[in-house]
């Protein structure tokens, strides 16, 4: 059985091949979204997911830790929610699913640092909880800045029309 401080290395490790699945996630929307907004969301995030994926490794090597280059439960969970979205019919059904699968995404990572700033508060790792709380106000912050990009989108369909990228 592990022993507590094992555990967090694997929650560690487990967030640190989520951010690294993101990064691919996002750099697959940043090539495909025909919304300006949108591109630059993911852009400006893609840099975020960048620096949290590397204090996530600094975290665990300072822990005596390694990345393991696993695909992480978040990843699996995003795989099956792409099958579903990529069905887009067009371009303008393809920025919006990618718009609610980056929104989708941030919520998962939020539910994924709050669980990781329980447990390391319980063990009474401070730079782990702060680690945390960075990351869940930085994931807030994207999805705050995706979520009316939805609705700008949905409409554009429906014009046939929409902000060139
Ligand atoms: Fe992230």
């Amino acid at each position: 059985m592990e022993t507590p401080q094992e555990r967090l290395l694997r929650y560690l490790d487990d967030a640190h091949a989520a951010e690294v699945g993101i990064e691919d996630m996002l750099r697959g929307a940043i090539a495909r979204v025909n919304n300006v907004q949108a591109k630059t969301a993911f852009q400006q995030h893609l840099a975020v997911t960048q620096n949290q994926a590397q204090r996530l490794e600094q975290r665990l090597l300072s822990l005596g830790g390694k990345t393991s280059g696993g695909k992480g439960i978040l990843n699996t969970i995003m795989g099956k929610v792409s099958e579903v979205l990529n069905a887009g019919h067009d371009e303008f059904d393809k920025t919006t699913q990618d718009i609610i699968k980056g929104y989708s995404t941030e919520h998962l990572e939020i539910g994924m640092y709050t669980s990781l700033k329980a447990y390391a508060e319980q063990l009474g790792d401070t730079e782990t909880v702060a680690l945390a709380v960075r990351a869940i106000a930085e994931e807030q912050e994207a999805a705050d800045a995706l979520l009316p990009l939805i609705s700008e989108t949905a409409k554009a369909a429906i014009l046939g029309a929409s902000t060139p990228a």
